[in-house]
């Protein structure tokens, strides 16, 4: 998403932006790497970093599923998660289960179309992490910035984060757009995953995803895409500039461009909630369609909570929906026109997994 034009009004003196957002983003997680193997103890000279090293690796059955580590010291398989994808044969019919130690793995990582049904499973989300800081003119364009890019069908990630740490996007940048993680296959699912960024961080691109007690940050447009996506206890921080009067943010940008394609956002059980004046949503394509439902939002939500892009022929189309949601944030008093309240019926297809045909793919968190 482009937020050029949009936020002219905006470029109050932003101090914080100036903070970089590497140290933002870092210092929000207490990364808890161990550090106690890079004591040299001068009785223990030889002893090595691997030593203590004892992965707890999941029980698996070898006829569904192989396990690959990966630890950046080097005490398993491999050291980078992209080596650790590259070594899977394509279109394996069984799982691999990348085993990831925590800490940092500064890498950009591509699964692509021919790796389905890879697993990335991390030791918490704030104690592994990918990390990298492309930005759109550092990749030639928003889509190939993501510091992660799934293209395969049947990725799953559990317990890692996936950031991008390029410099924090100033409203109405141009080429600061920054991906975390593109997520371009059908059948994906996250289950304690933390996302870091601040413009389009979580580029939810097309197919059907599913994302559990997931913590998302940025700025403008932090989810973004063409998905069809249900987000289910997710945290969703905003770190727009504290102390604007005007619109320095949006939480989605859904992607939806007409009345055939079947894609859309509901939010169930989440939070909003950080800093900034930010829409729950801008309508980037004419049939961009969220529902937020049972959502406790702050009073960081602009009270006309959502934007048509300028454009009033979208009115008409787009779908945002608001369902019993709580907090200073929700009160709809003041939306704008064409936003709905919606009613039981009206929520009840956005308020399960069935919004994402969970039964004919979605596996157990255990798996
Ligand atoms: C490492 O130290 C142990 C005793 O502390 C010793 O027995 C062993 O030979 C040493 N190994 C190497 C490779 O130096
Ligand atoms: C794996 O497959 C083999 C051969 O088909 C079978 O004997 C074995 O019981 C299977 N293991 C599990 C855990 O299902
Ligand atoms: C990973 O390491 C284990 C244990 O050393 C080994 O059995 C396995 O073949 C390795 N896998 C790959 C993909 O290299
Ligand atoms: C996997 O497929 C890609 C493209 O389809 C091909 O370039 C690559 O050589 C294949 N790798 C293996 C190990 O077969
Ligand atoms: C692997 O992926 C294929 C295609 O997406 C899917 O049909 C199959 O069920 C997957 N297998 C496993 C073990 O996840
Ligand atoms: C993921 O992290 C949660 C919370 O720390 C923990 O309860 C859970 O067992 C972890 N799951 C896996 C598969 O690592
Ligand atoms: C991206 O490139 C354009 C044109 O060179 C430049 O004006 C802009 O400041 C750059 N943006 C960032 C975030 O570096
Ligand atoms: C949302 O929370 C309500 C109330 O706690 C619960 O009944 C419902 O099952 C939850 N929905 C989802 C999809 O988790
Ligand atoms: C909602 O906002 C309106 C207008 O600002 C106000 O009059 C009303 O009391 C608010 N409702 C609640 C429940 O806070
Ligand atoms: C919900 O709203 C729809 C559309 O306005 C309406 O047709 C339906 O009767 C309403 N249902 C309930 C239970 O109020
Ligand atoms: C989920 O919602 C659908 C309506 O979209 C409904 O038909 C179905 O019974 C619901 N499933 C559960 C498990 O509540």
């Amino acid at each position: 998403m482009n937020g050029k034009g949009m936020y002219f009004p905006l470029l109050i003196a932003i101090v914080a932006i100036f903070v970089s957002t590497s140290f933002m983003l870092l210092e929000h997680l207490s990364f808890k790497v161990d550090r106690s193997h890079h004591h040299h103890d001068d009785k223990r000279k030889n002893q090595t970093i691997c030593d203590n090293f004892s992965p707890n690796f999941p029980s698996i059955d070898p006829n569904t599923s192989s396990i690959i580590c990966v630890d950046h010291n080097g005490c398993c398989n491999f050291t980078t998660v992209q080596a650790a994808v590259d070594s899977v044969a394509n279109f394996s019919a069984i799982r691999s289960l990348i085993w990831i130690n925590s800490g940092i793995y500064f890498e950009k990582v591509i699964v692509p179309k021919s790796k389905p049904n890879i697993t990335f499973q991390g030791q918490g989300y704030t104690s592994t992490a990918i990390i990298y800081n492309d930005n759109a003119n550092s990749s030639h364009g928003t889509f190939n910035s993501g510091s992660v890019q799934v293209f395969s069908t049947n990725f799953i990630a559990k317990n890692l984060s996936f950031m991008n740490v390029a410099p924090m996007a100033v409203p109405g940048a141009v080429g600061a757009q920054a991906v975390a993680i593109r997520i371009g296959g059908d059948q994906a699912a996250f289950w304690g995953c933390g996302f870091f960024g601040s413009q389009d961080t979580l580029h939810d691109d097309r197919g059907r995803h599913y994302f559990k007690e997931c913590y998302i940050q940025g700025s403008i447009d932090f989810v973004f895409g063409n998905g069809k996506s249900f987000y289910e206890n997710c945290e969703l921080t905003s770190i727009a500039s504290p102390g604007s009067r005007s619109i320095n943010g949006a939480v989605t940008a859904h992607g939806r461009a007409s009345k055939d394609e079947d894609s859309g956002f509901a939010f169930v059980n989440c939070s909003i909630g950080g800093t900034g004046r930010i829409w729950l949503g801008r309508a980037w394509r004419s049939f961009s369609t969220v529902v937020f439902s049972n959502t406790f939002m702050t009073d960081i939500i602009s009270p006309d909570g959502w934007n048509d892009l300028n454009d009033p022929s979208r009115d008409q189309t787009i779908f945002y929906g608001e369902y019993k949601c709580s907090g200073a944030g929700s009160n709809m008093s003041q939306r704008a026109s064409y936003v709905q309240k919606l009613n039981d019926t009206q929520a009840l297809p956005f308020l399960n997994l069935s919004f994402i045909d969970a039964h004919l793919w979605l596996q157990s968190f255990s798996n």
